[in-house]
């Protein structure tokens, strides 16, 4: 059951829509903030109070990186895979994540601080190679900031 807490602020963001439908992905950033992640029964809870389909909210996630289907860490890393990171050193950047945070794509450090998934454009090219942490976007990336980011996430 949703909480009275996920209620209120699903109900506060519900009047800056149009649409149940156009509110899903914002009711969906609450539950997850409040949960972590997006099981099937948060999205059935999510879909039930909104009035709409679990397959339409389902499909929605599908579209928008930052909700999580699945169980992850404290932390999620995002890392842009798109063209121009690839050329200004995604390869690099990615080899150094997985080998500081001992893990590969998709998977969750074993203390559960990190989760490292790939991504599409994160729409900062100009900052190539670039991150997300959480919400925070990183960019100009290189080996030496790397290790200092992450030192930032406790
Ligand atoms: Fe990486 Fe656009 S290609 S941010």
């Amino acid at each position: 059951m949703l909480s009275a807490e996920e209620i209120k602020a699903i109900d506060a963001e519900r009047s800056h829509y149009p649409t149940a439908q156009a509110v899903g992905i914002e009711a969906m950033k609450i539950v997850q903030h409040h949960r972590g992640w997006i099981s099937d029964e948060s999205l059935r809870e999510i879909a039930d109070h909104l009035g709409l389909s679990v397959e339409s909210l389902d499909g929605a996630a599908t579209f928008y990186n930052l909700i999580f289907r699945r169980p992850v860490g404290k932390h999620v890393i995002l890392i842009c895979d798109s063209v121009s990171c690839w050329i200004m050193g995604y390869e690099q950047l990615r080899e150094q994540l997985q080998k500081e945070l001992k893990i590969g794509l998709g998977e969750t450090t074993q203390d559960g601080r990190f989760t490292l998934l790939p991504s599409c454009c994160l729409g900062a090219c100009e900052r190539a190679p670039v991150m997300i942490v959480d919400e925070d976007l990183h960019g100009d990336l290189d080996s030496e900031k790397i290790g200092e980011i992450l030192a930032d996430y406790e």
